[in-house]
C-alpha cells in the first residue's frame, strides 16, 4: 500500500487503537509525499535530521491552536532569533541556570496532588483513572506552576477542559464550529490570566507568570504582557493533554503487564526508566504535524519542496527497527532506552523535567496504593486526536485503596 493512503488510515479514528502496524508499513518508505502534497517522515535517522534542520520552519505549528489568528503565535509557533529569546526568557523562572530546584521544589505539591486525588477515589468500586486522576493532575500542577490562586482553579480547570476539547477532533463534527468555540476560551482565558498579572498573582509564592512579568533583569526581557498571556496559554496546553496521555498510557501498559505492575510496587526505583520507555513506545505525541520546508530538502531519497508541509511521525520513529532493539517490545531495562517522545532540537520540550516528575509520582502512587486492579475495556475508547494520542476513559475494578 502507498504511504499515501497508508497515512490517511492512520488518522483515521478506526486505527487508533493500534496503529502501529501502520507505521511499520509507513517506514518503508521514509519520505512519502501525501495526496494533498504534505510529506509524512517515518524513519528515526531522518526524523532526528528533520529536528535539527533550520530549512524547517515551526511558525505555522500552533495556527491551529492560536484560535485563528486571533493571538500572536507563542514560542513553539516561533523560529530563531525570536523563538530563541522567548523560549531563554520562560526558562529562566522553570530551569537551570536562573531556576535549578523550580522543579524540584514542586515534589511536595506533586505529592500531596497525587495523594489528594487517590484518596477522592470510591472504594471498592470502580474507576475510570482518566476523569479521576489523569485528567484532573496535570492542570492542577500548572495551576500551582503559574500561581493561579487556589480558590480560582475550577474556573481554571473548566478553560483547560474547553481547550483540550477544542484540539480533539469528533466524528463527524463541523471542525470550524470546535476551532471557534476554542477561540473563544483562548480570549476568556487570555482575559483572566492577564487580571491576574494586573493583580499580581503568585506574587507571595513565586507563581512563574508573577516572575515572568516582572523579570527586568534579563537581557531582551521582560516579555511583553501580550506575549506573557500567549506563553501561559501555550504551558497550559503543551503541559495538558500530553502528559495526561503519558500517565494513560502507562496504567494501561501496566494493566497489560502484571509482571511490570508488581515490579513497580517492589521497586518504585525503576519509575524513571519505565517513564522514559513510555515515552518511546507510546509517545503522547505521536506527530508533529505542520512543519514547512523554506527550500528544496533532500532527504531519504526524496526531495521535500520549498513550500511543502511536513508531518513529522515521532511514534514512527520511536518504533523504527534500525535504531532499536525489538522495538515494539516494552523493555525498561533496555539498554538503549532514547526516543523521540519530547522532539529534539531547539523546540524539544520545555517541560520535560516536569512532565517526568508528574508521571513518576503518579504511576508510582497508583501502583502502590491500588489493590487488585482489573482493566475493564480492553482496548479503553480513545480520544478524536492521532497527534495528540490516548485514551479518553480508562475504566478499571479496584477492590481497596490502601493507605
Ligand atoms: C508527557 C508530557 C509531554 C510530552 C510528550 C511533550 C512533548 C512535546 C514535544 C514533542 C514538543 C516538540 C514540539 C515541536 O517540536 O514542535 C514539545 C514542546 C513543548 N512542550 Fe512539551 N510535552 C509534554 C509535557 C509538557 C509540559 C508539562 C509542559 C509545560 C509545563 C510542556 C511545554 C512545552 C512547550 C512550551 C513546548 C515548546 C517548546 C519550544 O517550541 O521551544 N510540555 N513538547
Amino acid at each position: 500500500m502507498g504511504g499515501e493512503t497508508l497515512m490517511r488510515q492512520i488518522l483515521d479514528y478506526g486505527s487508533r487503537a493500534d496503529p502501529y502496524p501502520l507505521y511499520a508499513e509507513l517506514r518503508r518508505t521514509p519520505v512519502s509525499r501525501q495526496e494533498d502534497g504534505t510529506y509524512a517522515v517515518s524513519t528515526y535517522h531522518e526524523l532526528l535530521a528533520l529536528l535539527h534542520d533550520p530549512r524547517l520552519t515551526s511558525t505555522h505549528a500552533d495556527q491551529e491552536a492560536a484560535g485563528g489568528g486571533q493571538f500572536p503565535p507563542s514560542f513553539i509557533g516561533m523560529d530563531p532569533p525570536e523563538h530563541d529569546r522567548v523560549r531563554a526568557l520562560a526558562m529562566r523562572q522553570f530551569g537551570p541556570p536562573h531556576s535549578p530546584y523550580r522543579i524540584q521544589d514542586m515534589r511536595g505539591e506533586l505529592e500531596t496532588t497525587v495523594r489528594e486525588l487517590i484518596d477522592a477515589f470510591p472504594e471498592g468500586g470502580e474507576v475510570d483513572l482518566v476523569d479521576a486522576f489523569a485528567y484532573p493532575f496535570p492542570v492542577t500542577v500548572v495551576c500551582r506552576l503559574l500561581g493561579v490562586p487556589h480558590e480560582d482553579e475550577p474556573r481554571f480547570r473548566t478553560w483547560a477542559d474547553k481547550l483540550v476539547a477544542a484540539i480533539d477532533p469528533r466524528p463527524g463534527e463541523d471542525p470550524a464550529v470546535r476551532l471557534q468555540e476554542g477561540a473563544a476560551t483562548r480570549r476568556e482565558l487570555a482575559l483572566y490570566i492577564n487580571d491576574l498579572i494586573e493583580n499580581g498573582a503568585g506574587r507571595s509564592d513565586g507563581g512563574m507568570l508573577f516572575r515572568l512579568a516582572a523579570d527586568h533583569d534579563a537581557e531582551g526581557g521582560p516579555l511583553s504582557r501580550l506575549e506573557l498571556v500567549v506563553t501561559a496559554v501555550l504551558l497550559l496546553i503543551a503541559g495538558h493533554e500530553t502528559t495526561v496521555n503519558l500517565i494513560t498510557n502507562g496504567m494501561l501498559t501496566l494493566l497489560r503487564r502484571p509482571d511490570l505492575w508488581e515490579r513497580l510496587r517492589r521497586e518504585p526505583e525503576i519509575a524513571p526508566r519505565l517513564v522514559e520507555e513510555l515515552l518511546r513506545f507510546e509517545a503522547p505525541v505521536q506527530i508533529i504535524p505542520r512543519r514547512g520546508a523554506l527550500t528544496d530538502i533532500e532527504i531519504g531519497g526524496v526531495t521535500i519542496p520549498e513550500g511543502a508541509v511536513v508531518a513529522l511521525v515521532l511514534a514512527s520513529g520511536n518504533r523504527d527497527p534500525k535504531r532499536f532493539t525489538d522495538p515494539d517490545r516494552f523493555d525498561p531495562d533496555r539498554p538503549d532506552i532514547e526516543h523521540l517522545g519530547f522532539g529534539s532540537g531547539i523546540h524539544s520540550c520545555f517541560g520535560a523535567p516536569l512532565a517526568r516528575l508528574e508521571a513518576q509520582f503518579a504511576l508510582t502512587e497508583l501502583v502502590r496504593r491500588l489493590d487488585n486492579v482489573r482493566l475493564l475495556a480492553d482496548p479503553p475508547p480513545y480520544r478524536g486526536s492521532a497527534v495528540l494520542r490516548g485514551p479518553r476513559h480508562l475504566p478499571v475494578a479496584v477492590d481497596r485503596i490502601l493507605v
